[in-house]
């Protein structure tokens, strides 16, 4: 039997990129996946294209939404085994040159869209002893020139999941997140001119040298799977890294 069959799971922003890949492989595992994106075409297309259990949309930054989004998934699945945090957005520029309504808006999305969803989640996460895992970044370990908010989001998305971690253990709930260097998704499409123009380096170039070659979203969506199955039974509180080595090396 594969390790996610019958896992009922919901996905915030998964119409597209990470968060899709991460919805197909679930539900080609065996998991029933509920859809969930601020952008409601693509939720829908991506339930269509990837025969998901359902569609239960949301923005993350809206605590009413997200409650009644939970709630859709789980009248629909007869309960919720696994969230995963997934919505994010990026913002590049130097940091304190930054807007702050920008910098307090890559705080909702990220920050406190991580925070509600999993409130809204944790009981029903009690009731089936199930788990959560935020998808965080390497921007949340190390500094990175232009993104200096989405640094700080990323960081409070790991402390985040810590606490909530040891918080939840008695209840018997895990709460890991994953920290993926640059993958292949519209997010990394949208840095690269800013990156390159700031570094006069090929970004081919400069993901060669720092992580090999570019992640895939699948990439991402085999550890979250990993994390979220029975077989991380005693992994929570954890921060996985994904980078092709790019945070192991000094130079
Ligand atoms: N792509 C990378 O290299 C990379 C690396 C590390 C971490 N991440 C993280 O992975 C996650 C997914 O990134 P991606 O590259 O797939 O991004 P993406 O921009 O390709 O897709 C993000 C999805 O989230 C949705 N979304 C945005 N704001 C939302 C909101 N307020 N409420 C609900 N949904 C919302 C978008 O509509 C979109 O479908 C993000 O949290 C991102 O920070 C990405």
């Amino acid at each position: 039997m594969s390790e996610l069959e019958g896992k009922r799971v919901f996905v915030t922003g998964s119409g597209a990129g990470i968060g899709k890949a991460i919805a197909a492989l679930f539900t080609e595992r065996g998991a029933r996946v509920v859809i969930s994106d601020v952008n409601t075409l693509a939720a829908k297309q991506t339930a269509d294209e990837i025969g998901a259990a359902g569609v239960a949309n949301c923005d993350v930054t809206d605590e009413t939404q997200v409650q009644s989004a939970i709630q859709q998934a789980v009248d629909l699945l007869g309960g919720l085994d696994v969230l995963v945090n997934n919505a994010g957005i990026e913002v590049s520029s130097p940091l304190l040159q930054q807007p702050t309504d920008s910098f307090d808006k890559i705080f909702a999305v990220n920050v406190r869209g991580t925070f509600v969803t999993m409130k809204a989640a944790i009981p029903h996460l009690v009731e089936s002893r199930g788990n959560i895992v935020n998808i965080a970044s390497i921007a949340g370990i190390g500094g990175s020139p232009l993104l200096g908010s989405y640094c700080a989001t990323k960081a409070a998305v790991i402390q985040l999941t810590r606490v909530a971690a040891v918080e939840m253990r008695p209840a018997g709930v895990r709460i890991n997140a994953v920290c993926p260097g640059f993958a292949d998704t519209a997010m990394v499409e949208r840095l690269v001119p800013d990156f390159e123009a700031a570094t006069q380096v090929p970004f081919g170039d400069l993901v060669a040298a720092k992580q090999g070659r570019l992640g895939t979203p699948q990439d991402i969506a085999e550890v979250t799977a990993f994390l979220a199955s029975d077989r991380a039974s005693w992994v929570t509180g954890s921060h996985y890294v994904l980078d092709g080595g790019l945070t192991a090396s000094l130079v």
